[in-house]
Protein backbone atom coordinates (compact mmCIF):
# COMPACT_ATOMS: atom_id res chain seq x y z
CA UNK A 1 0.00 0.00 0.00
CA UNK A 2 1.50 2.90 -1.25
CA UNK A 3 0.45 6.58 0.29
CA UNK A 4 -0.06 9.65 -1.75
CA UNK A 5 -0.16 7.52 -5.63
CA UNK A 6 -1.07 9.87 -8.32
CA UNK A 7 -4.24 8.36 -10.44
CA UNK A 8 -2.49 8.09 -14.34
CA UNK A 9 -6.49 9.13 -15.67
CA UNK A 10 -8.03 11.38 -13.64
CA UNK A 11 -4.78 13.17 -12.52
CA UNK A 12 -6.43 12.94 -8.45
CA UNK A 13 -4.46 11.38 -5.78
CA UNK A 14 -5.83 8.16 -4.77
CA UNK A 15 -6.65 7.14 -1.05
CA UNK A 16 -3.77 4.32 -0.49
CA UNK A 17 -6.98 1.92 0.01
CA UNK A 18 -7.03 -0.43 -2.98
CA UNK A 19 -9.12 -3.68 -3.14
CA UNK A 20 -8.57 -6.39 -6.17
CA UNK A 21 -6.41 -3.41 -7.84
CA UNK A 22 -9.54 -0.66 -7.43
CA UNK A 23 -8.00 2.34 -6.02
CA UNK A 24 -10.05 5.01 -4.34
CA UNK A 25 -9.61 8.60 -5.77
CA UNK A 26 -9.27 10.64 -2.64
CA UNK A 27 -11.70 13.72 -4.13
CA UNK A 28 -13.27 16.42 -1.84
CA UNK A 29 -16.78 16.46 -0.92
CA UNK A 30 -18.22 18.65 -3.71
CA UNK A 31 -18.90 22.22 -2.98
CA UNK A 32 -22.52 22.37 -3.14
CA UNK A 33 -23.25 19.76 -0.92
CA UNK A 34 -21.13 21.19 1.73
CA UNK A 35 -23.19 24.36 1.32
CA UNK A 36 -26.35 22.67 1.76
CA UNK A 37 -25.59 20.74 4.46
CA UNK A 38 -24.28 23.95 6.24
CA UNK A 39 -28.01 25.66 5.20
CA UNK A 40 -29.55 22.77 7.13
CA UNK A 41 -27.80 22.49 9.86
CA UNK A 42 -28.18 26.61 10.39
CA UNK A 43 -31.63 26.29 9.83
CA UNK A 44 -32.42 23.05 12.45
CA UNK A 45 -30.59 25.74 14.91
CA UNK A 46 -32.39 28.40 14.03
CA UNK A 47 -36.05 26.27 14.00
CA UNK A 48 -35.73 24.66 17.30
CA UNK A 49 -35.10 28.19 19.15
CA UNK A 50 -37.66 29.68 17.72
CA UNK A 51 -40.60 26.64 17.76
CA UNK A 52 -41.48 24.20 20.47
CA UNK A 53 -38.74 21.28 19.92
CA UNK A 54 -36.38 19.74 22.67
CA UNK A 55 -38.11 17.39 25.67
CA UNK A 56 -36.54 18.14 28.98
CA UNK A 57 -37.00 15.80 32.13
CA UNK A 58 -40.17 17.23 32.69
CA UNK A 59 -41.26 19.76 30.31
CA UNK A 60 -39.83 20.64 26.77
CA UNK A 61 -38.27 23.71 25.12
CA UNK A 62 -41.02 26.10 24.31
CA UNK A 63 -39.28 28.47 21.24
CA UNK A 64 -39.03 31.94 21.06
CA UNK A 65 -41.87 32.73 19.12
CA UNK A 66 -44.12 30.91 21.84
CA UNK A 67 -46.24 28.77 19.10
CA UNK A 68 -48.15 26.63 20.43
CA UNK A 69 -51.04 24.21 18.57
CA UNK A 70 -53.06 23.78 21.83
CA UNK A 71 -53.89 27.38 21.51
CA UNK A 72 -54.21 27.73 18.25
CA UNK A 73 -56.92 24.90 17.94
CA UNK A 74 -58.57 26.07 21.79
CA UNK A 75 -58.93 29.94 20.37
CA UNK A 76 -60.61 28.46 17.12
CA UNK A 77 -62.75 26.03 19.11
CA UNK A 78 -63.75 28.77 21.18
CA UNK A 79 -64.36 31.10 18.19
CA UNK A 80 -66.84 28.10 16.60
CA UNK A 81 -68.63 28.03 19.90
CA UNK A 82 -68.98 31.44 20.00
CA UNK A 83 -70.32 31.57 16.50
CA UNK A 84 -72.71 28.68 17.07
CA UNK A 85 -74.04 30.49 20.59
CA UNK A 86 -74.86 33.94 18.45
CA UNK A 87 -76.73 31.66 15.85
CA UNK A 88 -78.83 29.17 17.91
CA UNK A 89 -80.19 31.53 20.44
CA UNK A 90 -81.25 33.19 17.29
CA UNK A 91 -83.05 30.09 15.91
CA UNK A 92 -84.17 29.44 19.74
CA UNK A 93 -85.89 32.70 19.82
CA UNK A 94 -86.79 33.84 15.76
CA UNK A 95 -90.05 32.67 14.80
CA UNK A 96 -89.88 30.69 11.59
CA UNK A 97 -90.95 33.44 9.36
CA UNK A 98 -87.91 35.23 10.33
CA UNK A 99 -85.68 32.39 10.01
CA UNK A 100 -86.79 31.94 6.87
CA UNK A 101 -86.15 35.70 5.45
CA UNK A 102 -82.80 35.90 7.20
CA UNK A 103 -80.23 34.47 4.69
CA UNK A 104 -77.33 33.89 7.04
CA UNK A 105 -79.69 31.79 9.42
CA UNK A 106 -80.90 30.24 6.47
CA UNK A 107 -77.29 28.83 5.35
CA UNK A 108 -76.56 27.62 9.27
CA UNK A 109 -80.10 25.78 8.79
CA UNK A 110 -79.26 24.33 5.29
CA UNK A 111 -75.79 23.67 6.65
CA UNK A 112 -76.19 22.14 10.13
CA UNK A 113 -80.07 20.83 9.00
CA UNK A 114 -78.31 18.83 6.23
CA UNK A 115 -76.07 16.90 9.03
CA UNK A 116 -78.19 16.70 11.12
CA UNK A 117 -80.98 14.98 8.70
CA UNK A 118 -78.37 12.44 7.32
CA UNK A 119 -77.23 11.62 11.19
CA UNK A 120 -81.04 11.04 12.47
CA UNK A 121 -83.47 11.21 9.32
CA UNK A 122 -82.12 9.86 6.38
CA UNK A 123 -82.25 6.24 7.23
CA UNK A 124 -85.87 6.34 7.12
CA UNK A 125 -86.78 9.27 4.71
CA UNK A 126 -83.26 9.04 2.06
CA UNK A 127 -80.62 11.26 2.01
CA UNK A 128 -82.95 14.15 0.85
CA UNK A 129 -86.04 13.41 1.87
CA UNK A 130 -86.95 11.44 -0.85
CA UNK A 131 -88.32 8.70 0.86
CA UNK A 132 -88.11 4.75 0.72
CA UNK A 133 -90.50 1.95 0.60
CA UNK A 134 -92.94 2.80 4.17
CA UNK A 135 -91.47 6.07 4.54
CA UNK A 136 -93.01 9.05 3.05
CA UNK A 137 -91.36 11.70 0.78
CA UNK A 138 -91.09 14.35 2.45
CA UNK A 139 -89.27 16.74 0.51
CA UNK A 140 -92.25 16.72 -2.10
CA UNK A 141 -95.39 14.44 -0.97
CA UNK A 142 -98.34 16.43 0.08
CA UNK A 143 -98.11 15.62 4.03
CA UNK A 144 -99.65 13.74 6.26
CA UNK A 145 -100.39 16.16 8.91
CA UNK A 146 -99.62 19.30 7.56
CA UNK A 147 -96.58 21.46 6.10
CA UNK A 148 -96.42 24.70 8.20
CA UNK A 149 -92.87 24.55 9.73
CA UNK A 150 -94.95 24.59 13.28
CA UNK A 151 -96.79 21.84 12.59
CA UNK A 152 -93.66 19.31 11.02
CA UNK A 153 -91.74 20.55 13.90
CA UNK A 154 -94.65 18.51 16.32
CA UNK A 155 -94.81 15.92 14.01
CA UNK A 156 -90.61 15.72 14.54
CA UNK A 157 -91.26 15.98 18.18
CA UNK A 158 -93.75 13.50 19.28
CA UNK A 159 -93.81 11.35 16.10
CA UNK A 160 -95.95 9.30 14.62
CA UNK A 161 -97.70 5.72 16.54
CA UNK A 162 -94.46 6.69 18.83
CA UNK A 163 -93.75 5.81 22.47
CA UNK A 164 -94.29 9.63 23.12
CA UNK A 165 -97.63 10.33 25.11
CA UNK A 166 -98.99 13.03 23.04
CA UNK A 167 -97.73 10.80 19.82
CA UNK A 168 -99.86 11.80 16.53
CA UNK A 169 -102.09 8.95 16.13
CA UNK A 170 -103.15 7.27 12.73
CA UNK A 171 -104.14 4.00 12.09
CA UNK A 172 -105.58 2.44 8.50
CA UNK A 173 -108.00 -0.52 9.27
CA UNK A 174 -107.61 -3.63 7.97
CA UNK A 175 -110.66 -4.43 5.99
CA UNK A 176 -109.94 -7.60 4.37
CA UNK A 177 -108.46 -9.36 7.75
CA UNK A 178 -110.92 -7.43 10.15
CA UNK A 179 -113.97 -8.79 7.51
CA UNK A 180 -115.11 -5.53 6.99
CA UNK A 181 -115.30 -5.94 3.00
CA UNK A 182 -115.37 -8.70 1.14
CA UNK A 183 -112.24 -9.32 -1.13
CA UNK A 184 -114.24 -8.55 -4.47
CA UNK A 185 -115.32 -5.64 -3.10
CA UNK A 186 -111.48 -4.60 -2.07
CA UNK A 187 -110.75 -5.21 -5.30
CA UNK A 188 -113.00 -2.72 -6.92
CA UNK A 189 -112.55 -0.19 -4.29
CA UNK A 190 -108.36 -0.59 -5.06
CA UNK A 191 -109.43 -0.31 -8.56
CA UNK A 192 -111.38 2.86 -7.98
CA UNK A 193 -108.59 4.54 -6.05
CA UNK A 194 -105.46 3.35 -8.15
CA UNK A 195 -107.46 4.97 -10.85
CA UNK A 196 -108.02 8.52 -8.82
CA UNK A 197 -104.01 8.56 -10.13
CA UNK A 198 -103.59 6.79 -13.22
CA UNK A 199 -106.15 7.89 -15.54
CA UNK A 200 -105.72 4.22 -17.62
CA UNK A 201 -106.78 2.06 -14.85
CA UNK A 202 -110.97 2.05 -14.54
CA UNK A 203 -112.95 0.91 -12.03
CA UNK A 204 -114.39 -2.05 -13.54
CA UNK A 205 -118.09 -1.98 -12.46
CA UNK A 206 -118.09 1.60 -11.10
CA UNK A 207 -118.97 0.26 -8.06
CA UNK A 208 -115.42 1.20 -6.26
CA UNK A 209 -116.89 4.91 -5.78
CA UNK A 210 -119.40 3.97 -3.76
CA UNK A 211 -117.43 1.62 -1.53
CA UNK A 212 -115.25 4.18 -1.28
CA UNK A 213 -117.61 6.95 -0.19
CA UNK A 214 -119.50 4.37 2.55
CA UNK A 215 -116.17 3.43 4.13
CA UNK A 216 -113.12 5.32 3.29
CA UNK A 217 -114.15 9.33 2.99
CA UNK A 218 -114.76 9.56 6.32
CA UNK A 219 -111.01 9.04 7.17
CA UNK A 220 -109.65 10.16 3.58
CA UNK A 221 -111.59 12.40 2.54
CA UNK A 222 -114.95 12.87 -0.24
CA UNK A 223 -112.17 13.83 -2.84
CA UNK A 224 -109.91 11.73 -1.36
CA UNK A 225 -107.19 14.00 -1.03
CA UNK A 226 -106.85 13.32 2.45
CA UNK A 227 -107.22 14.86 5.99
CA UNK A 228 -104.43 16.53 7.95
CA UNK A 229 -106.84 16.14 10.61
CA UNK A 230 -106.17 12.31 11.12
CA UNK A 231 -103.13 12.34 9.42
CA UNK A 232 -104.31 10.08 6.08
CA UNK A 233 -102.43 10.70 2.80
CA UNK A 234 -103.91 12.01 -0.71
CA UNK A 235 -105.30 8.73 -2.49
CA UNK A 236 -105.27 11.23 -5.94
CA UNK A 237 -101.85 12.10 -6.01
CA UNK A 238 -98.68 9.76 -7.70
CA UNK A 239 -96.92 9.62 -4.18
CA UNK A 240 -97.45 6.42 -2.32
CA UNK A 241 -96.21 5.64 0.81
CA UNK A 242 -96.46 2.19 0.57
CA UNK A 243 -96.78 1.78 -3.17
CA UNK A 244 -99.54 2.02 -6.19
CA UNK A 245 -99.40 -1.54 -7.69
CA UNK A 246 -102.12 -3.60 -7.56
CA UNK A 247 -100.92 -6.08 -4.84
CA UNK A 248 -99.74 -3.29 -2.72
CA UNK A 249 -103.07 -1.23 -2.83
CA UNK A 250 -104.78 -4.32 -2.04
CA UNK A 251 -102.24 -5.42 0.84
CA UNK A 252 -102.70 -1.48 2.18
CA UNK A 253 -106.41 -2.26 2.32
CA UNK A 254 -106.68 -6.10 3.13
CA UNK A 255 -104.10 -6.01 5.74
CA UNK A 256 -104.30 -2.00 6.72
CA UNK A 257 -101.25 -0.03 8.05
CA UNK A 258 -99.43 1.45 10.46
CA UNK A 259 -96.55 3.90 10.33
CA UNK A 260 -93.90 4.30 13.29
CA UNK A 261 -92.43 7.62 12.82
CA UNK A 262 -90.58 7.32 16.47
CA UNK A 263 -89.92 10.81 18.50
CA UNK A 264 -86.99 13.00 18.45
CA UNK A 265 -88.05 15.19 21.92
CA UNK A 266 -85.44 14.22 23.84
CA UNK A 267 -83.26 12.47 21.86
CA UNK A 268 -82.31 15.78 20.08
CA UNK A 269 -82.22 19.73 21.40
CA UNK A 270 -84.91 21.72 21.26
CA UNK A 271 -83.17 23.90 19.00
CA UNK A 272 -81.87 21.36 16.59
CA UNK A 273 -85.90 20.10 16.37
CA UNK A 274 -86.36 23.76 15.34
CA UNK A 275 -83.60 23.65 12.83
CA UNK A 276 -85.02 20.22 11.25
CA UNK A 277 -88.52 21.83 11.23
CA UNK A 278 -87.08 24.49 9.05
CA UNK A 279 -85.04 22.44 7.05
CA UNK A 280 -87.34 20.02 5.91
CA UNK A 281 -89.96 23.16 5.26
CA UNK A 282 -87.15 25.17 2.96
CA UNK A 283 -86.33 21.55 1.65
CA UNK A 284 -90.08 21.37 0.62
CA UNK A 285 -90.33 24.81 -0.97
CA UNK A 286 -87.12 23.75 -3.17
CA UNK A 287 -88.05 20.73 -4.87
C1 LIG B 1 -87.46 4.74 11.81
C2 LIG B 1 -87.80 5.44 10.60
C3 LIG B 1 -87.91 6.95 10.68
C4 LIG B 1 -86.96 7.85 11.07
C5 LIG B 1 -85.56 7.57 11.58
C6 LIG B 1 -87.52 9.15 10.85
N1 LIG B 1 -88.79 9.05 10.37
FE1 LIG B 1 -89.99 10.57 9.83
N2 LIG B 1 -91.44 9.25 9.36
C7 LIG B 1 -91.36 7.88 9.44
C8 LIG B 1 -92.60 7.28 9.00
C9 LIG B 1 -92.90 5.80 8.92
C10 LIG B 1 -93.46 8.35 8.66
C11 LIG B 1 -94.89 8.24 8.15
C12 LIG B 1 -95.81 7.76 9.23
C13 LIG B 1 -97.11 7.32 8.64
O1 LIG B 1 -97.09 6.61 7.63
O2 LIG B 1 -98.15 7.69 9.21
C14 LIG B 1 -92.69 9.58 8.89
C15 LIG B 1 -93.17 10.84 8.62
C16 LIG B 1 -92.41 11.99 8.70
C17 LIG B 1 -92.85 13.30 8.30
C18 LIG B 1 -94.14 13.59 7.56
C19 LIG B 1 -95.18 14.11 8.42
C20 LIG B 1 -96.35 14.45 7.58
O3 LIG B 1 -97.18 15.19 8.11
O4 LIG B 1 -96.46 14.02 6.42
C21 LIG B 1 -91.86 14.19 8.56
C22 LIG B 1 -91.84 15.68 8.31
C23 LIG B 1 -90.78 13.43 9.13
N3 LIG B 1 -91.15 12.10 9.20
C24 LIG B 1 -89.59 13.98 9.52
C25 LIG B 1 -88.56 13.24 10.07
C26 LIG B 1 -87.34 13.83 10.55
C27 LIG B 1 -87.00 15.30 10.50
C28 LIG B 1 -86.58 12.80 11.01
C29 LIG B 1 -85.22 12.88 11.65
C30 LIG B 1 -85.14 13.64 12.87
C31 LIG B 1 -87.32 11.57 10.80
N4 LIG B 1 -88.50 11.88 10.23
C32 LIG B 1 -86.85 10.33 11.13
C33 LIG B 1 -90.25 7.17 9.82
C34 LIG B 1 -89.07 7.71 10.26
C1 LIG C 1 -109.80 5.20 10.13
C2 LIG C 1 -109.35 6.00 9.05
C3 LIG C 1 -109.16 5.33 7.70
C4 LIG C 1 -110.09 4.69 6.95
C5 LIG C 1 -111.56 4.43 7.27
C6 LIG C 1 -109.43 4.32 5.72
N1 LIG C 1 -108.14 4.70 5.74
FE1 LIG C 1 -106.76 4.34 4.31
N2 LIG C 1 -105.34 5.12 5.49
C7 LIG C 1 -105.55 5.69 6.73
C8 LIG C 1 -104.29 6.12 7.27
C9 LIG C 1 -104.08 6.80 8.61
C10 LIG C 1 -103.31 5.77 6.33
C11 LIG C 1 -101.82 5.98 6.47
C12 LIG C 1 -101.25 4.78 7.15
C13 LIG C 1 -99.80 4.95 7.52
O1 LIG C 1 -99.00 5.24 6.65
O2 LIG C 1 -99.49 4.78 8.67
C14 LIG C 1 -104.01 5.15 5.24
C15 LIG C 1 -103.36 4.63 4.12
C16 LIG C 1 -104.03 4.13 3.03
C17 LIG C 1 -103.38 3.66 1.84
C18 LIG C 1 -101.88 3.62 1.59
C19 LIG C 1 -101.48 4.84 0.81
C20 LIG C 1 -100.03 4.89 0.40
O3 LIG C 1 -99.58 6.01 0.18
O4 LIG C 1 -99.36 3.86 0.28
C21 LIG C 1 -104.37 3.27 0.98
C22 LIG C 1 -104.18 2.73 -0.41
C23 LIG C 1 -105.61 3.49 1.66
N3 LIG C 1 -105.38 4.01 2.89
C24 LIG C 1 -106.83 3.23 1.10
C25 LIG C 1 -108.01 3.21 1.83
C26 LIG C 1 -109.23 2.71 1.34
C27 LIG C 1 -109.48 2.16 -0.05
C28 LIG C 1 -110.12 2.81 2.34
C29 LIG C 1 -111.56 2.34 2.37
C30 LIG C 1 -111.79 0.95 2.05
C31 LIG C 1 -109.45 3.41 3.46
N4 LIG C 1 -108.15 3.64 3.12
C32 LIG C 1 -110.04 3.68 4.66
C33 LIG C 1 -106.73 5.86 7.37
C34 LIG C 1 -107.93 5.31 6.95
Amino acid sequence: MELGERDPHTGKMTTGHEWNGIKELDTPVPGPVLFFLGVTILFAILWTTLMPAWPTVTDYTRGLLGVDQRTTVEASITAAAAERAEWSARLASEDFAAIAADAGLMTVVREAGNTLFGDNCAACHGARGEGNIGYPNIARAPTLWGDDPATILETIRVGINSAHPETRYSQMPAFGRDQMLQQDDIKRVVAFVRGLSDPTIDDPDSAGAQIFADNCASCHGASAEGMTEGGTPNLTDTFWIYGGGAETVFTSVYYGRQGHMPTWEGRLSQTDLKLLAAYVHDLRSHS
